[in-house]
């Protein structure tokens, strides 16, 4: 475990870190805190424990995993030599929410990239999942520390209930900052597509490059997150074309003006109390939007799980500069909505609800991090 500082910062006891770089070295799983969710990691040379993360995840062996690096040093031990440009993002964005599609090189074992000539690394932010590389002096590859399918974990309680005994140890290191996943930057070709959006946007990395005297060249690849993308298609980031985040209950989306919300909230309540009388419903939504309801209607809302209670607490991070200069204009609300989505999909199960209903956020920013997971949880 580790534990919350004064100063807000989870710390881990050194002696705890060796022990966990320790399981990974003997080939067994460890599962870390990171900004983004947590991670079920293996070392990058231990190709058993590498397949084990598939098998306890259940997760498609054709969906590759992000390699975890703690320096750029390190980095470059992985990949083909970065040009000038590649290497501005890459010096911009790491450590971070960003996890970038490079040309692999032999190093990098088959397992982890999925057969591709491409491997996705990240440089977290977090300072315990950097110590944790650090002890290990090698890249540790991990997916999200949940059941394949199952809402990602931003909690320690998340990986408990999917993982208890099943990995060597899992490091408590409390909320996740941001509870959306990495920004998937591909730059093995160009224009750079945005594969999945997360907390930085293609506005934060377009700027950095026009700063520097390159064309704007980021663009979003907003078809990848279709529902109606088939199995059968090769996605360049093959887990988009699996379903998603979805809990046990039921998920609808609130969408259009605040009005509209209320009135198709009321409607999707009625509807459900009028097939199950003793049905649980959940909602997950900001307290105006609840305020604004008939005291009626909240009274046959079982669960009202609010934006507002989740923190997005970027404080943890220790790279101020990156916090500072590419979230200045945060959107509050958009980010304690991505912050909660997850948790607030998993405590739907554990309180036995059978519908949730999901307050939709403008698609900016980290709202469309928020809209992307939101959309792939929805039931159809
Ligand atoms: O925030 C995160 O990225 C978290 C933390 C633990 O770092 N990890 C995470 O991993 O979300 P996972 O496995 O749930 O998602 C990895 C995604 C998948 O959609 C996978 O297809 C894509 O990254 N990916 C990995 N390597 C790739 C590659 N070479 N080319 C394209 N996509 C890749
Ligand atoms: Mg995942």
């Amino acid at each position: 475990t580790a534990v919350q500082a004064a100063d807000g910062q989870y710390k881990i006891a050194p002696d705890e870190l060796l022990q966990a770089a320790e399981y990974l070295h003997r080939g067994q799983l460890v599962v870390f805190p990171t900004e983004t969710v947590y991670g079920i990691g293996a070392l990058v040379d231990q190709p058993a424990a590498l397949r084990e993360i598939f098998t306890v995840k259940g997760r498609p062996q054709d969906n590759p995993l992000i390699l975890h690096v703690d320096s750029y040093a390190m980095l470059q031990r992985y990949v083909q030599p970065l040009n000038a440009e590649e290497k501005l993002l890459v010096d911009n964005f790491m450590p971070g929410p960003v996890t970038f599609i490079l040309r692999r090189n032999q190093q990098v074992n088959d397992i982890i990239t999925a057969g591709l000539d491409t491997v996705g690394i990240r440089m977290p932010g977090n300072i315990i999942a950097r110590n944790l590389i650090t002890a290990c002096g090698a890249g540790i590859a991990a997916p999200s520390a949940n059941i394949s399918g199952k809402p990602s974990p931003t909690e320690s309680k998340a990986v408990i209930d999917d993982f208890w005994q099943k990995v060597a140890c899992i490091i408590d290191g409390g909320d996740s900052a941001f509870g959306v996943e990495s920004t998937i930057l591909d730059l093995s070709r160009k224009p750079y597509h945005i594969l999945r959006p997360g907390a930085v946007s293609a506005a934060q990395f377009n700027a950095v490059l026009q700063a520097n005297g390159y064309a704007a060249e980021v663009v979003e690849q907003h078809d990848y997150y279709l529902p109606n993308l088939k199995a059968a298609d090769v996605p360049k980031a093959p887990g988009m074309k699996y379903r998603h985040y979805a809990p046990e209950a039921e998920v609808k989306i609130l969408r259009g003006s605040p009005a509209e919300m209320a009135k198709n909230l009321i409607t999707l309540v009625s509807g459900k109390k009028a097939t199950d009388a003793t049905a649980k419903i959940a909602v997950f939504v900001s307290r105006d939007l609840y305020a604004a309801l008939p005291g009626a209607v909240q009274k046959q809302i079982d669960f009202p799980y609010f934006f507002e209670d989740y923190a997005c607490n970027l404080k943890q991070l220790p790279h101020e500069e990156l916090v500072e200069s590419g979230f200045s204009s945060l959107d509050k609300k958009a980010f304690q909505a991505a912050n909660g989505l997850f948790q607030a999909l998993r405590q739907a199960d554990r309180d036995q609800a059978a519908l949730i209903l999901v307050e939709a956020v403008e698609n900016m920013g980290i709202a469309q991090a928020y809209m992307n997971r939101l959309t792939k949880a929805e039931t159809k």
